[in-house]
This record gives structure tokens, C-alpha cells and sequence, in this order.
């Protein structure tokens, strides 16, 4: 099964994950509180060792990476900018380039930086102007060597984890600040994307491809011949999968002082980046927010694939057809912005990127426009609140000597690379 020329391969990671010392934001604020299950501390340390990191995925045959700009490190204050961080970054993008790999930049990968959480985070009127601001700072500095942007990392499980189910920072379960997390994030997307292509068209850069990374998972009622559970799997689909794109497909943004501005159908977005992990089997919990959502089934499903990952997520690659074959119905390319396994069995790692892989040649056979694959992750990193127990990488980390090695996985995907096919 062949991939198209020019298919973009390669892996992602996101500053918080990776970098380490990232002092200045929200999350170094929460893991400091014990809310995580270890501190970041030094993380992978990419922040001085990226180079190193590189060339890994060079060697590879990597031609494309996806990491995040640090908010928090170039904008330590509002409005105050600091020269060194976005010196660095320069480097970063001069970096993958030197190697002829493509850098697809996030310009927020959830961490905030703390002057900017201490005003409200996302629930704060004016956000998406701040946001902006500083979208365009970056981009001004940076935009030159940059093609692809990915203004926000899955809106959608940010404002469920910190706002619904409040694991992340702020631990907030407010269905009342949820909503307007979402329109400020919407917002907030629109300006950056006009921003953006504002500053390359000034500047007469060619024209970038903007866009979000979506989460998308599959759900499946517990019980199909249960009438509440199919509605309330309905009801999870549309607020996870469909509702904050759809949004952007059609416009519906919100200029900032007011009037609904109404963005040309497709112009909010150059192409949809996807992030697909797994399916999740939905059973009807209550009706009172957040249980309209439902919950996951705990016992095993008939149809259960009987694979899971470290995190008991279950291993399901023909949804990754399927959610590829939905989003073709948007009429836009799309860019397998994250997918992948955390297992300390690299055999299991090498099997996900196989079978994914052919279910993503299936789509492409289909006709659906995808133009590359971005494995989650390049290295092993902080997983959030579940800490540094989850081993998604290509390349492991000692995280006591900062020490990487190549998995057989890694190896077994830059063949696929290289043959272009699977
Ligand atoms: C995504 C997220 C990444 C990474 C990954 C693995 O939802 O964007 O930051 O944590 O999941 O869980």
C-alpha cells in the first residue's frame, strides 16, 4: 500500500512534555500542588537537547515535526517578550530545516503561562486577544521558515480536563465557565489564523496552511439496543468530535468588541489536523451536567478489541478509518497531527503503527486527501497528570541520565518511510 510523494512523516511532542524548567506556567504551578503523579522537573531536557533530538529523527528519515512554541518562556509578562526564548525557537525551526525536515509549529499546546492563568486562563474576557497578541509576535519572528501552524491543541479535552472533569489546572467542574472557554478558544483561533496569514501576506511569504489539532475518538453505545445510551453517545460525539470544528468550518467566530462576524465558510481553517488514539464504549450516566456526557463502560465490551494500552485505552485501528472517512466530509486535507501507543512492549508499538498505517492506506485508496502521518511521540515524555509513567516514544528516555535509545519500533517505521508504503 503506497503513500502519495511528498507524504509528510515523521513525530510530534509539545514544549511542556519535552523541554523541562518550564517554570513560568500554569502546569509547573499544578504539578508543584502534587496534583500530578510526578513533577516535570527537567522532563527530556530538549530544550538544550533538541539538536541532538533531531538528528535522531533525521537518521530516521523523518521529514516533518510537529512541536510547541512555550508560551509562558516567550511571553514571561504580558506583553514583554523575551529575546533569548525567541532566539531559541529560530534555532529550533533552523534546526529541523538544516535536515530538511518540515517543522509544523503549535502555537499553544495547553500550558499557560502563569500571568495569563492568574487573569482567568481561558474563562477571561479579553483572552483571545492576548492570545493573539502574542501569536503574532511569534509568527513575526518566526513565520519565515514555517509553513504549517497549529494554532490550538485539542480544544475540546482542554476544556473537558480543566474545566468539566478538573484534572488538569485550574481543576475546575464549572459547567458554567465551560462555554465560554470554548467561544474564547474559537475566538482565539480565528484571530491567530487572520494574524497569521495577514503577516505572510505582508510580508509576501507564500501562503502558510493554518489549522487546530482535533481529538477525535470513536464512540460506541454499551448496550446498541438501549435507546439512553445511544442518545447519550449521541450527545458525547457531538460535543467531542464535531461541535468546536464545525464551528470553524462554518464560521461562526466572534470578532472581538462584538458583531458575529461571519469568516467565509473554510476560511478559519487550511486543513484539519487530527489526533486519534482510541474508541471509547458509552453508557447513559444521568442528566445533569457533566453525567449528560456519559461514562465509559469499565467492564469489557463483546466488541472489544481485547487490546490496551499502559493506560487501558483500547488499541483500535480501523477507527482511524473511520474518523478519516468522516472528515473527508469537510472537504478539506488532512494531517494525522498525533497518533500512537504508550506500551512498554515496543512489539505492541511496532503492530499500532502498522495496522494504523494501513487503515490510514485504506483512506487514502478511498480518496480521502491525507498528506501525512505524525506519530505520538518522538521520545518518551510527561504525560500530563499521569506523570512519567506512559512510554509513548520512538526513542526512550533515561530520564536519570537524559540518555536516548532507539526502539525497534522507530526502526521499523523509518523502513515504512523509507519504501513510502506498508
Ligand atoms: C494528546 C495530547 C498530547 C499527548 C497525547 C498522549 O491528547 O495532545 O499532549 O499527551 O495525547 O496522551
Amino acid at each position: 500500500m503506497k503513500f502519495p510523494d511528498n507524504f509528510l512523516w515523521g513525530a510530534a511532542t509539545s514544549s511542556h512534555q519535552v523541554e523541562g524548567d518550564n517554570k513560568n506556567n500554569d502546569w509547573w504551578d499544578w504539578e508543584s500542588h502534587g496534583k500530578t503523579k510526578d513533577p516535570s522537573k527537567k522532563a527530556c531536557d530538549q530544550y538544550n537537547l533538541f539538536k541532538n533530538d533531531f538528528k535522531l529523527a533525521g537518521d530516521l528519515n523523518h521529514n516533518a515535526h510537529r512541536f510547541s512554541l512555550e508560551w509562558s518562556r516567550i511571553e514571561p509578562e504580558e506583553g514583554i517578550f523575551d529575546k533569548e526564548a525567541l532566539r531559541h525557537y529560530k534555532e529550533v525551526i533552523k534546526g529541523l530545516r538544516g535536515l530538511n525536515i518540515e517543522p509544523i509549529v503549535t502555537l499553544n499546546h495547553f500550558t499557560l503561562p502563569l500571568w495569563f492563568y492568574k487573569r482567568g486562563g481561558w474563562t477571561a474576557k479579553g483572552s483571545d486577544r492576548l492570545f493573539a497578541a502574542f501569536v503574532e509576535k511569534a509568527v513575526r519572528e518566526l513565520g519565515e521558515e514555517v509553513k504549517y501552524w497549529i494554532t490550538l491543541n485539542e480544544p475540546i479535552i482542554y476544556i473537558f480536563s480543566s474545566y468539566i472533569d478538573g484534572t488538569w489546572p485550574p481543576g475546575e467542574r464549572s459547567f458554567k465557565k465551560a462555554p465560554s472557554v470554548f467561544l474564547n478558544l474559537l475566538k482565539a483561533h480565528c484571530l491567530a489564523y487572520n494574524a497569521i496569514h495577514k503577516i505572510y501576506s505582508e510580508n509576501k511569504w507564500s501562503p502558510p496552511k493554518v489549522s487546530i489539532s482535533k481529538h477525535i475518538l470513536v464512540f460506541t453505545p454499551c448496550r446498541k439496543t438501549s435507546v439512553l445510551d445511544t442518545l447519550t453517545t449521541s450527545m458525547r460525539y457531538y460535543y467531542f468530535n464535531t461541535l468546536f470544528i464545525r464551528s470553524l468550518i462554518h464560521g461562526w467566530c466572534l470578532a472581538p468588541g462584538a458583531p458575529i462576524v461571519r469568516l467565509p465558510r473554510k476560511k478559519s481553517l487550511d486543513f484539519i489536523g487530527l489526533n486519534y488514539y482510541t474508541r471509547d464504549f458509552v453508557h447513559y450516566a444521568g442528566i445533569v451536567p457533566p453525567k449528560i456526557f456519559g461514562d465509559v463502560c469499565t467492564h469489557i465490551h463483546h466488541e472489544d478489541t481485547g487490546k490496551r494500552n499502559f493506560l487501558k485505552w483500547e488499541i483500535y485501528p480501523q477507527g482511524i478509518y473511520s474518523v478519516l472517512k468522516e472528515y473527508s466530509a469537510y472537504r478539506l486535507p488532512i494531517l494525522i497531527t498525533e497518533n500512537g501507543i504508550c506500551t512498554n512492549d515496543d512489539t505492541e508499538r511496532a503492530d499500532f503503527i502498522k495496522s494504523h498505517l494501513r487503515e490510514v492506506a485504506r483512506a487514502l485508496a478511498d480518496g480521502v486527501d491525507v498528506f501525512g502521518y505524525l506519530y505520538w511521540s518522538l521520545i518518551d515524555n510527561f504525560e500530563w497528570a499521569h506523570g512519567y509513567g506512559p512510554r509513548f516514544g520512538l526513542i526512550e528516555v533515561d530520564y536519570a541520565t537524559q540518555r536516548r535509545s532507539i526502539k525497534p519500533s522507530a526502526r521499523v517505521y523509518s523502513d515504512i518511510i523509507k519504501r513510502n508504503s506498508v
